[in-house]
């Protein structure tokens, strides 16, 4: 086991990716902080898959968004846990809109959730890391968007691209304390959870089996491919690995045009 009693907390992670890295770092031996701002079915679901490896799992609700939710999320992870060995920034909330109709609230919201949550989740878990001494891990999932521009996704590229060069800043920052910070950035990825009656709406977005022809490995990916990446940068294997952006995306960035 990779991560044998470490403790882990995942933003994000009721469904979707953060659920797979959650799971993930459970089964390699870490306890785990299920972080999200709703809680539902599928947030009980991955609190029992979690404590399905024999693992602690805690529930943490909080909008990473807001300041004082993530202190108290802090707080009551260190009450619950005792310290704070990884932390993994996953939690996204989205706003899709053309170029020329963002809104001053569009850009607050998202930028509020994907790189100002981002920055004060890691500055507040490096803060008691830091104070720990024992070093630690801080991963961030950024996108291929933040180096490709899609349809009506501007502002979450430039987040994304934001996490990238926060994650460099942050491994600088951070240096001689023995805390790794990294970013994981996938590419198409099936991560939806939809009802069978709304199954034939996957080939109505960008995210789906038509993008497949673009992608050299051949196929989407999904979540567990993602907590693989995750799961390296936690792990001692990525003892020497800082301030790096590995890109999990089948080979899609790799540009050109499909086979004919
Ligand atoms: N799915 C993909 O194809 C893909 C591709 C590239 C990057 N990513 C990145 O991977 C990560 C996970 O993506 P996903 O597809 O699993 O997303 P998702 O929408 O399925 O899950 C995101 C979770 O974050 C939670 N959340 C939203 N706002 C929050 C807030 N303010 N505080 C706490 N929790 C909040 C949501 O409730 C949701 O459970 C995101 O950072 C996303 O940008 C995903």
């Amino acid at each position: 086991m990779l991560l044998e009693g470490k403790k882990a907390l995942v933003t994000g992670s009721r469904r979707g990716i953060g659920r797979a890295i959650a799971v993930m770092l459970a089964q390699e031996g870490a306890d785990v902080g299920v972080n999200d701002i709703e809680r539902d079915q599928a947030a009980e679901d991955t609190l029992k898959m979690v404590r399905s490896h024999g693992r602690k799992a805690s529930w943490h609700q909080a909008d990473i968004a807001r300041l004082d939710q993530v202190h108290a999320m802090l707080d009551a992870f260190l009450r619950e846990h005792g310290r704070i060995d990884i932390l993994v920034n996953n939690a996204v909330a989205t706003v899709d809109k053309p170029f020329l109709d963002v809104t001053e609230a569009d850009w607050d919201f998202e930028v509020g959730n994907a790189l100002k949550g981002y920055f004060f989740c890691s500055q507040r878990a490096a803060k008691a890391m830091v104070k720990q001494g024992r070093g630690g891990r801080i991963v961030s999932l950024s996108s291929v968007q933040a180096h490709r521009q899609w349809p009506d996704k501007l502002v979450y590229g430039i987040c994304k691209a934001g996490v990238e060069r926060m994650t460099k800043g942050m491994a600088k920052e951070l240096s001689g304390t023995g805390i790794n910070v990294n970013a994981v950035a996938p590419g198409y990825i099936d991560s939806r959870l939809l009802p069978p009656d709304q199954e034939h709406t996957r080939g109505q977005t960008y995210y789906t089996e038509a993008a497949v022809p673009w992608i050299p490995a051949d196929r989407l990916g999904v979540p567990d491919d993602i907590a693989k990446a995750v799961l390296f940068l936690c792990s001692p294997l990525a003892g020497y690995v800082s301030g790096q952006t590995l890109i999990v995306d089948g080979g899609f960035l790799t540009g050109g045009v499909p086979k004919p």
